[in-house]
């Protein structure tokens, strides 16, 4: 599976397209399962129904844990980096996580947890977190990871739509100065979630939390109860391996269903040869598990390749902008990867940070989650990777499961901005709004796919329309991204950004629908809209027009602004927060009703000389008003 030239790429590609079957049957084949699949692939993308290594048995966690024991057993699969660093971090070898991940596991099944049972997680960035990960691959039930910066509200909803049994979470966080009660926020959302049967809570901070005497049990105790021995579950392929909830376009987030046998191969396959990892080699992905990246960089991919994976709990910026600098120099991290809007904020810093640490360890640099810009690129390239280091732009999404479009690293020549080609497998088509194939280079238009990979989603959660709407709908016969695309004349792929109502702030994925529900649920708040525009640090910041039924006096506009802002994270939570919020009588509307969003875009990018036709509208002096108190 591993391609080592761009020769080798370009055949491999070949292959790919040629006969997509034979390929990634040859790639699955390296893996261990425990039946072999009889059809490598049924697919259409009309319902859509998409079926890879059908009649496969397997367990991802033999395939991440046990495989590697004769071999691997005492190399570290994962490093602990505590958000302090002067506190002793952890080194897990293959067998000691092999062990965790199966008493773990036993304490689920003690708790009544069986396979197809779904468990919530909303953990802090520490080892157990992809312990417990791992546990509920290992008895087959199926993992939603939260994100500890999501509120009560929405974790209740994601417990909700998946109708999880368990939840696993700890006393609190700490991130940077700030220490998070992690426990309480459950409290709260365990209020609307009456199908909760059990809370397991990890000792991490110490702070008093309340336990409920039959529903929260400490994770240490029930260690206590079990064995290590846990033999894992045998999985179909097609079985349901996690769950994970992403903004769209909608108010309501999506529960992203990705399988077993398909993910792990494309996770895995993907990891080798972007990163082009190599034995012994340190990767450090500075995201979260609660996202996709995480996911598949942190835990599945690494691990299944027997690599070494830190698990980073801080911030970048803690105790001092040096941090990133700081753990590569003392973990001699080969492969950084990391998201442009982290990148943008160190840079601003200068170089003191950066030049005061031995960095000559790494070998591959990456960048996902959002467009990086040239001079983010260059700064990476030139400071962190000394101009020696390649940089791989991957771009994916939480519904891909793995990186798509993306530069091997070493093998691919990169250009700063490109995510370049596609990976062998791949095959991107630009449409233009009425799905007309635009051929040729020199083009753009709107990402959409001809064909699956073994990491696509299968459906969204509870909601099969929905998966087809959302995705399958627009373009028939294709797999809609929502991101529009640049090809240039070298046929390279540079993304430049969501053409549908999803904004993507500091790396992290946000509807704006989401967002104005959110506004919209505060008190004397009448309507409200919310659009991107351009931010130097986060990539697209938040702007909110916010109609109210009393124009607040001007002493009060700031305090209603906090109490907004105050709204908004408790229903979404503190990520979901305007950067700016604008108080309007009324908000620019067709005759229909619809709000034209590109007006409202354009006042907040400043740029209000271009507004373009308004003559359509219901009501054109409105946009003078707007324009004359933008902020
Ligand atoms: C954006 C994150 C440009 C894109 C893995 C996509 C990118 C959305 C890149 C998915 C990149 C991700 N260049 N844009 N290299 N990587 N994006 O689901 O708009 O959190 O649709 O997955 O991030 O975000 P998600």
């Amino acid at each position: 599976m591993r391609i080592r030239t761009f020769d080798e790429y370009q055949l491999a590609y070949q292959k790919s397209i040629e006969d997509p079957e034979e390929f990634w049957a040859e790639v699955a084949q390296e893996f261990q399962w425990r039946k072999p699949w009889t059809k490598t692939l049924q697919w259409n993308f009309n319902e859509p129904n998409i079926k890879w290594f059908i009649g496969g048995k397997l367990n991802i966690t033999e395939n991440c844990l046990d495989r590697h024991l004769a071999t691997k057993g005492d190399q570290p699969a994962i490093i602990w980096e505590p958000n302090d660093p002067n506190e002793a971090g952890a080194t897990l070898t293959y067998r000691m996580l092999h062990d965790q991940v199966c008493r773990f596991a036993n304490v689920l099944k003690r708790n009544g947890v069986v396979k197809g049972d779904r468990v919530c997680i909303y953990m802090p960035m520490v080892p157990e977190l992809a312990i417990a990960v791992l546990a509920c691959a290992r008895i087959g039930a199926v993992h939603s990871v939260v994100f500890g910066g999501f509120s009560a509200q929405s974790i209740a909803d994601r417990i909700n739509d998946a109708q999880c049994k368990v939840v696993v979470t700890a006393d609190g966080a700490y991130r940077g100065n700030k220490e998070i009660p992690l426990k309480s926020t459950v409290d709260d959302a365990l209020i609307g979630c009456p199908g909760v049967q059990k809370v397991i809570v990890l000792t991490r901070t110490r702070t008093p939390v309340s336990m409920l005497k039959g529903r929260d049990i400490w994770w240490e105790q029930e260690l206590k109860q079990v064995t290590a021995d846990c033999p894992a579950e045998e999985m179909d392929a097609e079985d349901m391996l996690f769950i994970l909830y992403t903004s769209g376009s909608t108010g309501k987030p999506k529960g992203v269903v990705h399988t077993c046998g398909g993910y792990m191969v494309y996770a895995a396959y993907t990891f080798q040869n972007v990163f082009q990892y190599e034995e012994n080699q340190v990767h450090f992905c500075t995201a979260d598990i609660g996202w996709i990246t995480g996911h598949s960089y942190i835990v599945y991919g690494p691990l299944a390749c027997g690599a070494t994976s830190v698990i980073f709990e801080g911030t970048p910026t803690y105790p001092d902008n040096g941090r990133f600098w700081d753990i590569t120099d003392k973990l001699k991290v080969n492969i950084l990867y990391t998201a442009p809007t982290a990148i943008r904020s160190l840079m601003s810093f200068g170089l003191d940070k950066v030049n005061n640490h031995d960095l000559s360890s790494l070998q591959v640099l990456g960048s996902v989650g959002e467009p990086i810009n040239e001079e983010a690129w260059h700064w990476y390239d030139d400071n962190i990777g000394k101009n020696r280091c390649p940089i791989v732009d991957t771009w994916w999404q939480t519904e891909t499961g793995g990186i798509l479009i993306s530069p091997l690293a070493g093998i691919t020549k990169t250009k700063p901005t490109y995510a370049t080609l596609p990976l062998p497998g791949i095959q991107p088509i630009l449409v233009d709004e009425a799905g007309k194939e635009i051929e040729g280079n020199g083009v753009s238009g709107n990402l959409c796919m001809k064909f699956p990979w073994p990491g696509i989603l299968r459906t969204t959660y509870g909601d099969h329309k929905r998966c087809r709407q959302t995705y399958f709908a627009t373009y028939p016969g294709l797999y809609f991204t929502g991101d529009g695309c640049l090809r240039d004349e070298d046929g390279y792929y540079r993304i430049t950004g969501r053409v549908d109502d999803v904004l993507n702030v500091s790396g992290h994925r946000i509807g704006t629908a989401e967002v104005e529900n959110a506004i919209n649920m505060h008190t004397g708040v009448v309507e409200s809209a919310v659009v991107g525009y351009p931010h130097d640090i986060k990539g697209q910041g938040i702007y909110a027009y916010v109609i109210t039924d009393q124009m607040p006096a001007d002493h009060d506009a700031d305090l209603m602004k906090r109490d907004i802002l105050a709204t908004v994270t408790r229903v979404i939570g503190p990520i979901a927060k305007p950067d700016k919020i604008q108080f309007v009588t009324g908000l620019p509307k067709t005759r229909s009703g619809k709000i034209m969003r590109r007006i409202l875009r354009k006042i907040a990018e400043g740029d209000t000389n271009s507004l373009g036709d308004t003559s359509t509208l219901l009501d054109p002096a409105v946009v003078d008003d707007i324009k004359s108190g933008a902020l």
